[in-house]
């Protein structure tokens, strides 16, 4: 394990068992079949999960991307959201799922479907990783969560610190010295 982590929070197999689970969740859930279904990845902390998700939903979607940012290059959300890449389709009458890494205050999220809800999707709804309950400042809940864990700086499978340790295959509680200097 890498020195600047406290501990595995989640394994490799761990990850790939619930990402199965909510995979068929998915496939259960949209399982009508003259719908379009269009995925959002929200870069670029979901993107092993958005890739090894979609891989295993059963029925055809449309993936695409967007990119947020609410975080400077520090572990506090700054309350500030900003889009820096937007869709590249209307959704318009679709069904909408957003990926997200993990919920933390929930702005960045309220923020999306804030914005996405005028462009008058069929539905849509959220698929996070992780959800950090105790953190929330706005009332938003994913439809389907990977893993509630505590409030602790995670990192892996897509999460970073200040851009740093997203391509390790699990994830990580971060040790609060190499965010606290
Ligand atoms: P929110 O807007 O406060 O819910 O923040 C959501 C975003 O904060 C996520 O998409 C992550 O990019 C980032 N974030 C929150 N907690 C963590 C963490 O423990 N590790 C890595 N990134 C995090
Ligand atoms: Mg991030």
């Amino acid at each position: 394990m890498d020195k600047d982590f406290k501990s595995v929070l989640l394994d490799e197999k761990t990850i790939r068992r619930r990402v199965s689970e909510l995979a068929e969740e998915i496939t259960g859930d949209y399982a009508e079949p003259d719908t379009e279904l269009v995925v959002i990845c929200i870069l670029k902390g979901s993107v092993y999960f958005f890739a090894d998700l979609t891989a295993k939903i059963k029925r055809g979607v449309n993936l695409e991307f967007m990119a947020i940012s609410s975080y400077g290059g520090n572990s506090k959300t700054s309350g500030e959201v900003q889009v820096i890449k937007d869709l590249s389709e209307p959704i318009s009458g679709k069904d909408v799922l957003i990926v997200e890494d993990i919920i933390d205050s929930g702005t960045t999220l309220r923020y999306l479907k804030e914005m996405l809800e005028p462009r008058k999707p069929r539905s849509i709804k959220i698929c996070a990783l992780l959800d950090k309950p105790s953190r929330r400042k706005t009332p938003i809940d994913g439809d389907y969560t990977g893993f509630r864990i505590e409030d602790e700086y995670v990192v892996g499978y897509g999460l970073d610190y200040a851009q740093r340790y997203r391509n390790i295959p699990y994830i990580a509680v971060l040790k609060p010295s190499v965010y606290q200097g």
